[in-house]
């Protein structure tokens, strides 16, 4: 679990604003649930015998002897919110998005972590393949937005009630006939959760699976138009994906398209943003029988991947150096009638010299430097100093405001 810093933050805000600018696009709107939810409420959605619900929880009773998880991802307490406060019932379409901590006893490593965040949206109501289209367009659209180009879109379809379980026995029968070849976990969870062996990283597990069958082949009818569907709406967008019948997800709750955004600048953690229909999943958990589809990306890989382009932290417009006691008090009043204003300014709390107070100008980057003293108090004229070319002017104090907002103005004009 780590802290976020500042110097750091500003990545993440970033991040942040971005997909809230973006996402409003898409007509998509916030929704934040609480972090701890019934524990049943992930075993039910999430799937019993996943990784996550067998090994990741992290589960605790309260003082009533309620079982409790902080949250392991977004999707299955939104669809919780959803049917408890009816959204169905307010639109048809529900397009939400949510960012926040999600909690998963893995462990640790480059861009794996115990206490990590996602930024997720989810789209309820909608079965027709423009929406599955429009979800990946929005999800392709933020990369744009924050200038990350390496990743590539990997799709895929699970198929549904109808045609996975013949899927599945199919997969079964194969995985039974390399039973040997199949590392100790692969043997024990191939009956319970087949289509998980395929993702193992063991390489005799990856050649026993090499010829594996192929879930595209086994879809049914509509879900094989579905998925036609669904391409042939990227390709009418120019989304660049690539099919990848070997993927799997790790939750339970997927049928028909799942997709993942992968990227070769993160070792073995290469799912920056992942996600999928869960058109059964509303309905299983009590509420309406109504189709679902959404992602979640990965918000510390994100900030991992843009690295050197990380953004600087916002640095103070003015600092006023002031020399005495009284020069200190004015130059408190007009800091803080200028912060009050929108600017960012600055000041010295700590009774040091002007040269000492100049240092800290510097380096703290600010944009001008206003040298107050005694003197400067009795005429109500001060000296500016443009930090970056070290040229002076004087500026009237009963007129800074205004003079600052010019220069500032003039700054960012010639910058
Ligand atoms: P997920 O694949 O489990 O899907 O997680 C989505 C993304 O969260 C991953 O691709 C990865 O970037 C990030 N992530 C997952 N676990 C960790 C971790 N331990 N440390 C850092 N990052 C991690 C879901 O959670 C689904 N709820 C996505 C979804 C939304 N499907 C439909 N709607």
């Amino acid at each position: 679990m780590n802290d976020i810093l500042p110097g750091e933050v500003e990545t993440w805000q970033f991040l942040e604003q971005s997909a809230r600018e973006v996402f409003g696009y898409y007509g998509f709107s916030e929704i934040r649930t609480p972090i701890p939810e019934k524990t049943e409420l992930f075993c039910r959605s999430i799937g019993e015998t996943t990784d996550i619900v067998e090994k990741e929880m992290y589960t605790f009773s309260d003082k009533s002897e309620n079982s409790l998880t902080l949250r392991p991802e977004g999707t299955a307490p939104v669809m919780r919110s959803f049917i408890q406060n009816r959204l169905h019932h307010l639109d048809p379409v529900s397009k939400l998005y949510y960012m926040g901590p999600m909690f998963r006893y893995e462990r640790p490593q480059k861009g794996r972590y115990r206490q990590f965040h996602q930024l997720g949206a989810e789209v309820v109501g909608v079965e027709d393949a423009k929406i599955d289209a429009q979800v990946l367009a929005m999800l392709h659209q933020y990369f744009v937005h924050i200038g990350i180009s390496s990743v590539s879109l990997q799709v895929n379809s699970l198929g549904c009630p109808q045609c996975r379980p013949g899927y599945r026995q199919a997969l079964i029968d194969y995985l039974e006939s390399r039973l040997d070849n199949l590392c100790g976990e692969c043997q024990r969870r191939y009956q319970t959760n087949p289509l998980r062996v395929l993702d193992c990283k063991v390489p005799g597990c990856q050649s026993a699976t090499a010829d594996a069958p192929s879930v595209l082949e086994h879809l049914c009818s509509s879900c094989h138009n579905h998925f036609e569907q669904v391409k042939g709406y990227l390709q009418a967008l120019n989304i660049p994906f690539v099919v990848n019948a070997r993927m799997v997800r790790g939750l339970d709750y997927y049928v028909r398209t799942t997709f993942e955004l992968v990227t070769d600048q993160l070792g073995s953690q290469n799912a920056v943003a992942a996600g999928g229909r869960y058109d059964g999943l509303v309905e299983s958990l009590g509420g309406p029988s109504l189709p679902g589809i959404g992602f979640a990306i990965g918000l510390e890989r994100l900030v991992l991947m843009k690295g050197e382009q990380q953004i600087a932290p916002a640095t103070p417009q003015l600092f006023i150096a002031a020399m005495g006691k009284d020069a200190a008090d004015r130059a408190f009043v007009l800091m803080s009638q200028l912060q009050a204003a929108g600017m960012r300014a600055e000041m010295d709390y700590l009774g040091k010299s002007l040269k000492a107070q100049m240092r800290r100008a510097n380096k703290l980057n600010a944009d001008f430097t206003l040298i107050l003293g005694e003197e400067e108090l009795q005429s109500g004229k001060a000296q500016l100093k443009n930090m970056s070319d070290s040229s002076q002017s004087t500026v009237t104090l009963s007129n800074l405001a205004t003079t600052l907002w010019e220069k500032l103005g003039q700054l960012s004009g010639s910058s």
